[in-house]
Formats: structure tokens, C-alpha cells, sequence
């Protein structure tokens, strides 16, 4: 990170996670409401029983939450990720507990692997209902002029066109189904031009006005909607605070809550928008952000 003082990233925010206006002596008091628990047992009667679950991106974090709470809910969740190690133990750890899961390694920035990952989701559960496209990267701060040409490639090959690539191949089976749903991840860093994020913001933005676009197009049977956390616990919040050199006080300190979401958080809205309750709502950019920056 270069030319960058403290006070200006903390003013600025960190891949849109972080708050406006915030000082470095701020102490951060997290409000008290009980986020939900990580998920112990699986049912095979909940909100999701008989539906299929593409994820991208759940060998950790808010994917992998994510992917626990709808096998929890009785879904059939088909995920995907690079580390195959990590991909195993999601997997196993949903089937011990009851639920099913099945992990494939896929890239979300090759095609090829995109395509075969969706198919393969089909193959094997003879549908698909839901589609949330996660799958994420993030790159230390830099201003524009220092930003290296492979890491803006990266994110956008990455966050923007691995949640293209997923919608294109996802569609056509949902039609097939003849409705559904796809999420969308976003960040507020995609809705607030956070400075020293280009390539971050520009990805998440763009998955914004994606998710808006396959609304309009798609909407008499698809209802596609995009989610947009604050800072949210995962190894992504540990790297921003390593490279910004920040603590996550310091980072939600201008955020309502003045706190840190979890995972399981972002989960229980993934869930919510994937369900029947949402059935009006698409082409929305859904914060979730502990009440954000106003
Ligand atoms: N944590 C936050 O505060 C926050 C805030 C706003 C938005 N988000 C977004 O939330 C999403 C999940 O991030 P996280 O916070 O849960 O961090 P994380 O634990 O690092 O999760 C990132 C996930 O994306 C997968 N992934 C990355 N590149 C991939 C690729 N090329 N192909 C397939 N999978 C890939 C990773 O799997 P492999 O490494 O195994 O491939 C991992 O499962 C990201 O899109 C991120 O931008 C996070």
C-alpha cells in the first residue's frame, strides 16, 4: 500500500466494508442482537426440502455458511471452489450432520469449468432452483495509477465475469424449471466509490447492474437479486485488516451496529431472498450492513 495514511483509508472505507468519518480512537460498542447460530442438524422438511442449491465459492466463509444453512433447510447443495481439501471437509461436514451436499472443483474464470460445474450440478440432483453466485476475490489498496494490471484483471475476471458466467449457464436451466432464483454477490464497495478499490469496486458494481439487467430480462420467471454486505467475518475481513492495517473496530466503527457481521448473517438473507417469502422482490441490491453508512 502505497501513499496511503491511516486516517484517509479509515475515512475512505476498505473494499467497501469499512466507515466513513471514522478515528482511529474510536472504540467500537457492537449492539446486542443475537446473530444466528452456526447450524447443528440437518432437516429434510425445511423451507428448501426438494429444491437444488448451486453455490460458487463455499469452500469458506459466507459461501460456506451459506451452503450449511441451506442443507440445514433441506435443500441439495452442489458447490464449488478452488481448494479441494476445504471443498471435502464443507461436504463431509454437511453429511455428517444429515444434509446433502456435493462438492466439484470449478473456476469460476474459466468457462469451460463454469459450464461443466453447472451441468454437473444438474446431472446429478435433475434440477437446479436456486443459484447464488458468491464466489469472490480481493486485492490490497492501491490508488488507480498503482494498481497492477493482473490484480484489476483478476478481480474482474473473478467477481464480475465468474457471476456472468455463472447467470449464463444458470439460466437456461431454471427456464427449463420454469421458475427460480439467482443471488448475486455484490459489497457496498460496489454501490459507494470507496477510493484505493478500483478493480473491487468496479466488479461489485458491475455485479449490480448485472443483477438489475437479468431482472429485466428474465423477470416472468426468474427473480434475480443481489446482496451487498458491510464487513462480514471471514478470512476476506482478516486479509483487509492485515493490509490495511486496521482493526475490525476501526472498520465498522461508523456503522450503526458497531460491529462485525457473520457469515451466518449473510446466509439467513441469502436464504430469505431464496424463498417463497421473497416472492415479489427482484432486481434489488440488498444491503446488509448493519444499518451502513446512511
Ligand atoms: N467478508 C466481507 O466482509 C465481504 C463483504 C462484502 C462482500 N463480500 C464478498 O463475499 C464473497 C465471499 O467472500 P468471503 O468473505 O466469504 O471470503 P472467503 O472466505 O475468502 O471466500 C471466498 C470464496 O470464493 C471462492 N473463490 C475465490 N476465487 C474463486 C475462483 N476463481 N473460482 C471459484 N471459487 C473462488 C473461494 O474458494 P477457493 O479459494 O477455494 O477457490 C472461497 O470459497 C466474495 O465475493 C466477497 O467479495 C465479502
Amino acid at each position: 500500500m502505497k501513499n496511503l495514511n491511516r486516517r484517509r483509508i479509515l475515512s475512505i472505507g476498505g473494499l467497501g466494508f469499512a466507515g466513513a468519518a471514522v478515528t482511529l480512537a474510536g472504540q467500537a460498542q457492537g449492539n446486542n442482537q443475537n446473530p444466528p447460530q452456526p447450524m447443528q442438524k440437518m432437516s429434510q422438511n425445511g423451507r428448501f426440502a426438494d429444491k437444488v442449491v448451486l453455490i460458487t465459492g463455499a469452500t469458506s466463509g459466507i459461501g460456506e455458511a451459506t451452503a450449511k444453512l441451506f442443507a440445514k433447510e433441506g435443500a441439495k447443495v452442489f458447490f464449488c471452489g478452488r481448494r479441494e481439501a476445504l471443498g471435502k471437509q464443507v461436504e463431509n461436514s454437511i453429511r455428517s450432520k444429515g444434509g446433502d451436499a456435493t462438492y466439484m472443483r470449478a473456476d469460476v474464470r474459466k468457462e469451460t469449468e463454469v459450464k461443466a460445474f453447472v451441468d454437473a450440478c444438474v446431472t446429478r440432483y435433475g434440477r437446479l432452483d436456486i443459484a447464488f453466485n458468491n464466489a469472490g476475490v480481493d486485492y490490497p489498496p492501491n490508488p488507480i495509477a498503482d494498481t497492477a494490471i493482473a490484480e484489476f484483471d483478476d478481480l474482474m475476471n473473478t467477481n464480475a465475469r465468474g457471476v456472468f458466467l455463472g447467470m449464463k449457464y444458470e439460466i437456461p436451466h431454471l427456464l427449463k424449471v420454469g421458475s427460480g432464483t439467482i443471488i448475486n454477490m455484490a459489497s457496498i464497495g460496489g454501490q459507494r466509490a470507496f477510493a484505493n478499490i478500483v478493480g473491487y469496486g468496479a466488479s461489485k458494481a458491475a455485479v449490480i447492474h448485472m443483477t438489475k439487467m437479468a431482472a429485466q430480462e428474465y423477470g416472468k420467471t426468474i427473480r434475480v437479486n443481489a446482496v451487498l454486505p458491510g464487513a462480514i467475518d471471514t478470512a476476506m475481513l482478516e486479509r483487509v485488516e492485515r493490509d490495511w492495517k486496521v482493526t475490525k473496530e476501526q472498520l465498522v466503527s461508523a456503522y450503526p451496529s458497531k460491529r462485525v457481521g457473520k457469515p451466518e448473517e449473510v446466509a439467513a438473507a441469502v436464504l430469505w431472498l431464496a424463498s417463497a417469502e421473497a416472492s415479489y422482490v427482484s432486481g434489488v441490491a440488498f444491503n446488509i450492513d448493519g444499518g451502513g453508512l446512511g
